[in-house]
Parts: C-alpha cells; sequence; structure tokens
C-alpha cells in the first residue's frame, strides 16, 4: 500500500488534542501553519507558546521523501545507524540521473546504462530498510508524492527544496540536508526555527490564459529571492478555494524560489477531489471529519494583519499572464510589457525551445491545457517556431495523457517526450556538445529556476520561467514578446489566426489509469538483504565510522587553510560535475574546500604543506597530514558554511582527518552538521583573534578533556617562531552533542545505542 491511512488517523487524533490545547497556551486563534507545527511537536502537546523567527523547536515529521542524487549519502548515514529498518514512512525516487536527450524509451536505457549501480544500491539499500523505491521513469518526487502520500495537516520533511509541492495538499512539507533526514530515519526528533508567517490573501477567480503559475511568478516579483526567507506562506481566501490542488502545488514549489521555508494552504474541496481521483477516498474521509483543523481559523483569515507577520493581497481576476527571467526567477514582466523589457536589455526575441513539465507544472491539467494550444496550432495550420519538450511528472500523468489524447496534441508538432524525471530542469539535457560556447539564446520552460546553464550548461541561454499553457504559445510562435491576448499569427495558409483560450481538465474525465506506476514496495523483513557495492566503484562507497575521540588533549593540529572572506558549502563541497560522486565519500572529498579563498596568498586551493614546506591543493595537502595519523585545523570567517544544507561540507573535511574549525561565526546548520559529524565547530570569543593566525600554526587544544556545555574551550597557538598565543573559544554543544563528538559522530552513538 502507497501510503498508511492509520498513520493519517493517529495524525488527525493527535491534531484534535494538541491544537486545542495550543490555541489555549497561546491564548489566540491559529494559522493553518501554526496548526500543523503545534501539532507535530516531538514532546507532544505544547507546554509554551514559541517565539516565531527566534525559538529552535523539536518536531516529528510524518513522512520523509528522498530523490536519488541525495538519497545516496543520506542511506550511506542511515545504514550507519544499526537500525533495522527507517522510524517514519520513507521513500526514494529516482529521476535526477537522467538525461533529456532524444526521447524517453532511449533516454531511459541509457540512464539505466550509465547509473545502475546507483539504481541498484538505492534499490536494495530501500528494500532492506523498509523504504518505498520509486524507480527510474516513475516520475518527478513531488509529483508522486503528491498523488501518494501528501495528505492534508500532514508534516514532512524532503532531501529536495521543492518538498514544499506539497503543501498544496495542505502539508507543511520542507526541504532539508541528508543529515536531517537521516536522523528522522534513525527516530531522532526534527529541529526547525519556529517559522515567521506571510499570509497571502487571494480573491477573485483565475481566468482565461491566467494559471495558478502566475500567481507565484507575481509573488516572487513583490517578495524576490529572499523575501521568504525563515517564513511559511499560508494562503487563503475565495481565490485559494477556486484553484485545482495540482495549481496549488505549482504556487507552493515556487515557495523554494521566494526562499520560503514551505507554503501551505488551507482543506478545501480541491484538494478532497484530487485525494479521491488518486486513490484516496479514505483519506479524504478522514480528513473531512476534521476539516476545521485543517485550515486557520475564521478570524485569522478576517483579521489577517493582526495573526501574519506580513500580508499580501492579490486579486486573481486582475492578475495577468507572467513571464520571469532571464537568469533570476523573481525578475517578473507581465506578458504584453516584454517586447520594450527584452529590447531594452538585449534579451534574444527568438525563441528557441519551449520546455513543459518539471516538478512545478507537470500534472494532468498542466499537459491537458497546455495541450489545448498546441491541438489549436494544428487546427489552425500554424508550424511551431521552437522545438518543444514534455516531461510528464509521474508515469500516471504520462499514461493517463497519452489515453487521452494529449500527448499526442504535443507530437502532433513534432514535440520530444522525455523521461517522466527531472531533465532539462536540472541540466540533465543533452542540447549542446560544447555548451560553455554556445551561441546566445532565448528559451521558455514552466520549471521553477532559471539561473544561467541550469537547463543546458550554456552561460548565454537566457531561461524565462512562466505557465505551461504560455510556454505553448511562446513555442508555437518563437516570439519572446509573443501576447496570445492580442496578438495573432500567420498560418501555412498566410491567414492571420489568434490562439483562443487554454481550456483543460482539473482531473482527468475518465479518471487517472496507469500499468506499471514503477513503484517497488520493500519487504516485510529486509534483515537477509546484502548491500554490496563493489570496492572499485566510482560512484558508491559505503563508509567507514569515523573514529571516535580518544579522550586526550589534542596537540600539534596543523592549519588547513586560514579561509578568507565568504566560504559557504559551494565553497566546501563544490557541485557542478562533482555531484555524480555525491555516493562516494573519497572521490568527493576531492573536492574539499577547492572553493575557498587562502587567507595567504588569497588564492584558492593553494595552501601549504607544514610537512613539506611545499604549496598543493587543499585535498592532497589534508591527505598527506591524513597519511600521517595527523588531525588538522580549519579556520573561517563570518557566517562560515552558509548557503545548502548539504552534510558533504562537514563530511569531507572530516574524512579528511580535519577535528575542527574555528570561526568568527557560523551559518547554523553548517555548525549543527559539523557536530553530527564528530568534528569540533568553535568560534573565537574575540573575533580579533582571527587575525593572529599565520600560515604555519600548529594548534594544541588544551582542556579537551574538560568539554562541557556551556564553558568555554582553550586553544594555544604555536608559531613558527615558537611564540604562543592563548585563545579562547566558545561552542554551543549540549550534552548530548558532546557525546557525538566523544563517539565519533552521532551516527556512531546511535549505533552505540542499539546494542
Ligand atoms: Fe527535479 Fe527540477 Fe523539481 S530538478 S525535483 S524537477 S526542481
Amino acid at each position: 500500500m502507497a501510503f498508511d491511512i492509520g498513520m493519517i488517523k493517529k495524525v488527525y487524533q493527535n491534531m484534535v488534542e494538541r491544537v486545542d490545547k495550543a490555541r489555549e497556551i497561546t491564548g489566540k486563534p491559529l494559522t493553518l501553519s501554526e496548526k500543523i507545527l503545534y501539532s507535530h511537536l516531538w514532546e507532544g502537546n505544547a507546554t509554551k507558546a514559541f517565539t516565531r523567527g527566534k525559538d529552535y523547536v523539536d518536531f516529528a515529521p510524518d513522512r520523509i521523501a528522498c530523490q536519488d542524487a541525495t538519497a545516496q549519502m543520506a542511506l550511506l548515514q542511515f545504514m550507519q545507524a544499526g537500525k533495522l529498518k527507517v522510524a517514519v514512512p520513507t521513500t526514494v525516487h529516482c529521476d535526477h540521473l537522467i538525461q533529456a536527450k532524444s526521447g524517453a524509451a532511449t533516454d531511459l536505457k541509457s540512464a539505466l546504462d550509465t547509473s545502475s549501480e546507483v539504481f541498484d544500491f538505492l534499490g536494495s539499500v530501500s528494500n532492506k530498510y523498509g523504504i518505498g523505491f520509486w524507480k527510474p521513469g516513475a516520475g518527478i518526487i513531488h509529483q508522486v508524492v503528491l498523488e501518494n502520500y501528501a495528505f492534508p495537516g500532514g508534516m514532512m520533511i524532503g532531501t529536495d527544496s521543492h518538498t514544499v509541492n506539497a503543501g498544496g495538499l495542505g502539508m507543511v512539507a520542507i526541504g532539508v540536508g541528508g543529515a536531517d533526514a537521516v536522523d528522522v530515519m534513525a527516530g531522532m526528533a526534527w529541529e526547525l526555527k519556529f517559522p515567521k508567517l506571510i499570509g497571502i490573501k487571494l480573491t477573485g477567480k483565475l481566468s482565461g490564459w491566467t494559471a495558478p503559475k502566475d500567481v507565484i511568478l507575481k509573488v516572487a516579483g513583490i517578495l524576490t529571492v529572499k523575501g521568504g526567507t525563515g517564513a511559511i506562506v499560508e494562503y487563503f481566501g475565495e481565490g485559494a478555494q477556486s484553484m485545482s490542488c495540482t495549481g496549488k502545488g505549482t504556487i507552493c514549489n515556487m515557495g523554494a524560489e521566494i526562499g520560503a521555508t514551505t507554503s501551505t494552504f488551507g482543506y478545501d474541496a480541491s484538494m478532497e477531489r484530487y485525494l479521491k481521483a488518486t486513490d484516496r477516498a479514505d483519506v479524504a474521509e478522514a480528513a473531512n471529519e476534521v476539516k476545521d483543523y485543517l485550515t486557520g481559523d475564521a478570524e485569522v483569515y478576517a483579521n489577517p494583519e493582526k495573526y501574519f507577520d506580513q500580508v499580501i493581497e492579490i486579486n486573481l481576476s486582475e492578475l495577468k499572464p507572467q513571464i520571469n527571467g532571464p537568469f533570476s526567477p523573481d525578475l517578473a514582466t507581465t506578458v504584453g510589457e516584454m517586447n520594450e523589457k527584452a529590447t531594452k536589455n538585449g534579451w534574444p526575441l527568438d525563441v528557441e525551445w519551449g520546455l513543459i513539465g518539471s516538478c512545478t507544472n507537470s500534472s494532468y491539467e498542466d499537459l491537458s491545457r497546455a495541450a489545448s494550444i498546441a491541438k489549436q496550432a494544428t487546427d489552425k495550420g500554424l508550424v511551431t517556431k521552437a522545438e518543444f519538450g514534455i516531461n510528464p511528472g509521474s508515469e500516471q500523468v504520462r499514461f493517463t495523457a497519452e489515453r487521452d489524447g494529449i500527448l499526442k496534441a504535443f507530437e502532433d508538432l513534432d514535440a520530444t517526450i522525455f523521461t517522466n524525471a527531472c531533465g532539462p530542469c536540472i541540466g540533465q539535457w543533452a542540447r549542446y556538445n560544447d555548451p560553455k560556447n554556445a551561441p546566445k539564446n532565448s528559451i521558455v520552460h514552466s520549471f521553477n529556476r532559471n539561473f544561467s546553464k541550469r537547463a543546458d550548461g550554456n552561460p548565454n541561454t537566457h531561461a524565462f520561467v512562466t505557465s505551461p499553457e504560455m510556454v505553448a504559445a511562446i513555442a508555437i510562435s518563437g516570439r519572446l514578446d509573443f501576447n496570445p491576448l492580442t496578438d495573432t499569427l500567420t498560418n501555412k495558409n498566410g491567414e492571420q489566426v489568434k490562439l483562443d483560450e487554454p481550456t483543460g481538465w482539473e482531473l482527468p474525465p475518465k479518471g487517472f489509469d496507469v500499468k506499471d506506476n514503477g513503484f517497488e514496495a520493500p519487504i516485510a523483513d529486509g534483515s537477509g538483504i546484502n548491500i554490496s557495492v563493489s570496492e572499485t566503484s566510482d560512484r558508491i562507497q559505503l563508509l567507514t565510522p569515523f573514529k571516535p575521540w580518544d579522550g586526550k588533549n589534542i596537540l600539534g593540529a596543523p592549519l588547513l587553510i586560514k579561509a578568507f572572506g565568504k566560504c559557504t558549502t559551494d565553497h566546501i563541497s563544490m557541485a557542478g560535475p562533482w555531484l555524480k560522486y555525491r555516493g562516494h565519500l573519497d572521490n568527493i572529498s576531492n573536492n574539499c574546500l577547492i572553493g575557498a579563498v587562502n587567507a595567504f596568498g588569497k588564492e584558492t586551493n593553494k595552501v601549504l604543506n607544514q610537512l613539506t614546506g611545499e604549496y598543493d591543493a587543499v585535498p592532497a595537502v589534508a591527505r598527506a597530514y591524513k597519511a600521517k595519523n595527523i588531525q588538522s585545523v580549519v579556520v573561517g570567517d563570518h557566517n562560515y558554511g552558509e548557503g545548502s544544507s548539504r552534510e558533504h561540507a562537514a563530511m569531507e573535511p572530516r574524512h579528511l582527518n580535519v577535528i575542527a574549525v574555528i570561526v568568527k561565526s557560523f551559518a547554523r546548520i553548517h555548525e549543527t552538521n559539523l557536530k553530527k559529524q564528530g568534528m569540533l565547530g568553535l568560534t573565537f570569543a574575540n573575533e580579533a583573534d582571527y587575525d593572529l593566525i599565520q600560515e604555519k600554526d600548529k594548534f594544541n587544544f588544551i582542556d579537551l578533556m574538560e568539554f562541557a556545555p556551556g564553558k568555554e574551550l582553550t586553544v594555544e597557538i604555536e608559531h613558527a617562531d615558537s611564540s604562543k598565543d592563548v585563545v579562547k573559544l566558545n561552542h554551543t554543544y549540549n550534552a548530548a552533542q558532546i557525546e557525538w563528538f566523544r563517539y565519533g559522530s552521532a551516527l556512531n552513538l546511535i549505533k552505540s545505542l542499539q546494542k
């Protein structure tokens, strides 16, 4: 069974009790976001009112979803925890590693050839530990989650930023790093700063060419890529209720593009229809019984300014189609105003490709509305000017769309139907042989992100984000400034024709259908399954537990690098071509800190090897120390480790024998990741002491044996001229986290508790 109705009923039972309690404790009516947060507290019933944007709170999510790129290290780590099964229902989805080239059949086959060891590994680990496995070609993680697992009022985490898509079905769904997912899989709590709340009131109703995508493109234009940071965006109002469930998913999906923690909508009739259409009438029935708990309190929506930190109102009846880009998803342009803007900025007006798909816009409704435009082109004798590529969101969507003639409408325009996978959305698109030197051009797509090089690796590709129906219209016209509301096109007979407004179905009139949805349920008892990984594999490597602390002060640890200025997780563990080694810690460690600027010499990836006196690459020097069993130290500036939550940025230095990272300040998630990997994440008590660090320094941690919560540590810094500085260091380790350090990692500790 794809979902567990018993678990969902239990969540609703808790919700009734806990929401009432939270209302009493906070002494106010509650938003939907608060209801979901307060009903998923690790401690059960709330005992205090949390301060938004301030308090760190432990939660107990209901589900976890992982995609194939991030699942590799997450599962490798989970295997270290010594558990028989995952503690929380979990699924793995193979969608990121399939390149779009010639079309679904050949592309899928070639992905199976190239990445079979990764897929086989993920499949067998899933089977062993009770994880549901969605095979390559089954669909894009967030579409599959919406169709099978998301439920109103639930809380889920996923190792992908667009996990937030499930807000379309009334969840609080949040993208996290692998280390967080592993904690929850292993039965631990998940910590989150209690979010701020942004309320978006939707009035009016969408019509004509305007689609749910335009709502979030408009919101992105208002809030910009940072405007949602640390907040949950909650949509409400009659306009919200008038939209389909998958349309709500689109809006929540792109909440990631405004930096929001997540976005959500209250339970309504569109969600009930969607649940029933996707074979979950029992979930709808259970939700109907507690529906007042699955939406914000009436008083909150009547006086939103009183209860949200920020309120925005959008009238859907006045909203016009938007085209956002290039290079940033918040650069909003209303259709009809593009010519002037593009001309002024030198954006190519000729459009070469129109792409429909991604987790943002690949539902049945999306495809059916875009297909209604494609069909008109054929019927009205138009010739498509740009090329067309389609990635259906799931096999269920693809199968049903094929049955209903939707895919044929695209194929009649010579569209290529790619695999049900991410494809061009994550740069898995064989568009060019030499993307770096490819020409300047424009493309339009229905995806969420349009940063330089994201789709095709070409820095000269100007990618614009819009709704699927607008992608279809623009691809047919071949013009970025085409306005289907006013403009005509010349057909084969030289006649001027106009495209009519798109039409479509919210849900398939004949119901969804699928032959093989690509799901593999795990066996009941996987304890006998042996996970074998070839020693010669360069993609997957089983982890070896990090060594526990020997209980002694650490003396004579050389400086590996003193990072100068900004040092994000990208500087510590670069992405790009390194992504393919995400499941192989030793191989990916060859990118460790190669992007960080060395404070001595101001160059990247060039540091002094204190053993030889020579300069070499950071990973090479770290390996040289490791070979002699020497632990090293990294020093950094402010906000060290900001950026993504990827755990590789902590695991790689740890693997290369770095024991301490001493900085002016940390990005909190990275600091926690260092702690989880059994390292010392420390801050200078006096920031100016950063300036004392010299290139040939060695560090003596002289009171590590008294490591205790709230007590500063002392490090003696030995300089090359034998002089010494004694520096005080702060830390934020609590007693449990000090145990992680003692045991060598949080997972080592969990494993020891199993015995
Ligand atoms: Fe995949 Fe792009 Fe979504 S990479 S998960 S389709 S954002």
